[in-house]
């Protein structure tokens, strides 16, 4: 963390009633941290959704392996998309059900859109892509030198 600021905020008391219940609920042990990490979640979501912003992230696929070719499919556009993949996880969840997570790296443009190809696939029950942007939490904002 860099050099910490304090700084005093106005807010309704029933907002803040139900804001001290929500985080009590998350295990927040005190108001501050919250307060970051809200801020942080809000500033990471509106970076990310900016098509040329470098992120990582993450692929979730719930599917049933026994729809015809789904298997080969979600294979075949991974294949297609390699340079956007660094791994991906595959767990047998039971007699029918496959769990995959795809782990992404790369513009969030054409990261999102290949969410979008594996995630509307036919036989994929639940998708969901979550995007960080790395580049946030270094002090400076830049990607970092490699040496
Ligand atoms: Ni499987």
């Amino acid at each position: 963390m860099g050099h910490l600021s304090r700084i005093g905020v106005a807010i309704d008391s029933e907002l803040l009633q139900q804001f001290d219940l929500f985080i009590a609920g998350q295990g927040y042990e005190n108001r501050s941290e919250a307060f970051r990490d809200l801020i942080r979640e809000r500033l990471v979501s509106t970076a990310v959704a900016a098509p040329n912003m470098d992120v990582v992230g993450t692929v979730t696929l719930v599917y049933d392996h026994h729809v015809r070719l789904l298997s080969e499919k979600l294979t075949d556009i991974q294949h297609h998309h390699h340079a956007l993949i660094i791994s991906t996880i595959h767990s047998h969840l039971d007699h029918d059900t496959c769990l995959e997570v795809v782990v992404v790296k790369g513009k969030s443009g054409p990261v999102q859109k290949l969410a979008d190809l594996l995630i509307s696939c036919k036989g994929v029950r639940h998708g969901r892509l979550v995007l960080s942007a790395p580049s946030l939490n270094r002090p400076s904002g830049k990607p970092p030198t490699h040496k």
